[in-house]
């Protein structure tokens, strides 16, 4: 055991967790994976076996108060995150928490009012910053190297849906789904959102209507530097994964498309043909999630600012708040309406 390394307790071993712990235990330079929690014991078990970590235990309060235990990674379901944020942020433990930060807006400001009286870190899991091929965009836009932004484009599409189980705990497909697009809108525009216009629909399962949700969004977003946003949200491209974004400015554009296998292109008569692109999060976004793990070690180890904060996390939120105002009222809703 290195002593040097900060010393992580992981909170939750279902898809995401395990991915995370799995760099934890081997691929996090800084970081030791020392602990992990589920309250399923079969999956505990399992992610134990997976990633050489033994230390388990089904009650995750155990690993807020060890002392050879610095920091949580909670990803446990999203209703859990308020409850568990505050519970380590009072137990010290700085924080990295998956996205979203909750679906209610009292709890998600007692939760970052818990964590900044405790002095903690908390970085949110908003793990498409990281992505090499936003990362270049954001940083185009920042040096200016396409002048000033007018028009973002976000193409943000599932391969599937989830099933109907999931749909019907998961707070709506723009807290689910369109969180992730809306912090992507703030990140590229560098600017904050002022006003959402939604347009939804069922397009692809009824079920998931009956469950109360959409499966299909269009949304327009209005920022304070005057820039303007579009996002384009489908449960099912059949095609795969499709995860798309342009920033269009006064000199130029930044264009980022899908990952690919491989570059290998089949050319006859008849075609120019290509593989389909990576399929799913788990495969498309793997660098980013291991970049985002390292900035959350590197901000503790070097006493910095975590570079996605509550306050991105609730900003996303209100914009997510925003839009189910704006489809419910049919109209553009300001974000001031909903904060
Ligand atoms: N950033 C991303 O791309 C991304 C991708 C997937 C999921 N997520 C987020 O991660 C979170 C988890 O999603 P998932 O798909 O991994 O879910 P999941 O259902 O696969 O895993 C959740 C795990 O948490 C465990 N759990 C539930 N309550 C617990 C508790 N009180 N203590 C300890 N463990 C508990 C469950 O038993 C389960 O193993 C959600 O908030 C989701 O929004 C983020």
């Amino acid at each position: 055991m290195n002593n040097d390394k900060l010393k992580i307790g992981l909170i939750g071993t279902g898809r995401i967790g395990r991915l995370h712990a799995e760099h934890l235990a081997s691929r996090i330079r800084g970081a030791q994976l020392v602990a992990l929690s589920d309250v399923n014991a079969e999956s505990l078990a399992e992610c134990a076996v997976q990633c050489g970590v033994l230390d388990t235990t089904e009650d995750y309060h155990d690993l807020l108060s060890r002392d050879d235990i610095d920091a949580i990674v909670i990803c446990s379901p999203t209703d859990t995150h308020p409850t568990i944020i505050g519970e380590c942020a009072a137990a010290g433990k700085d924080i990295f928490c998956e996205k979203p930060i909750g679906s209610n807006a009292t709890e998600i400001d007692s939760t970052l009012a818990a964590v900044e009286a405790a002095g903690v870190k908390l970085m949110m899991g908003f793990n498409r910053r990281f992505d090499p091929n936003f990362a270049r965009l954001q940083q185009g836009v920042q040096a200016g190297e396409i002048g000033e932004p007018h028009l973002v484009h976000i193409i943000s599409r599932d391969p599937g849906p989830p099933p109907i189980s999931y749909i019907k705990v998961s707070g709506g497909i723009f807290m689910d789904m369109t969180i992730h697009d809306f912090d992507m809108a703030r990140f590229l525009t560098g600017s904050e959102i002022v006003e959402v216009f939604a347009a939804t629909a069922v397009r692809i399962d009824p079920a998931i209507g009956e469950a109360g949700d959409v499966d299909t969004a269009l949304l327009t977003l209005t920022f304070e530097n005057g820039a303007i946003a579009s996002i384009d949200n489908s449960r099912k491209a059949v095609y795969g994964y499709d995860q798309r974004a342009e920033v269009f400015g006064s000199k130029g554009a930044l264009l980022a498309d899908n990952n690919y296998p491989n570059t290998t292109t089949h050319m006859t008569t008849a075609s120019v043909q290509r593989e389909l692109p990576l399929n799913f999060f788990m495969d498309r976004y793997v660098d980013s999630y291991l970049a985002e793990m390292n900035a959350f070690v590197e901000c503790i180890n070097t006493d910095s600012t975590p570079p996605v904060t509550g306050k991105d996390a609730q900003a996303a939120f209100y914009a997510a708040l925003a839009a189910k105002k704006s489809v419910e009222e049919h109209r553009p809703v300001k974000i001031s309406e909903v904060c």
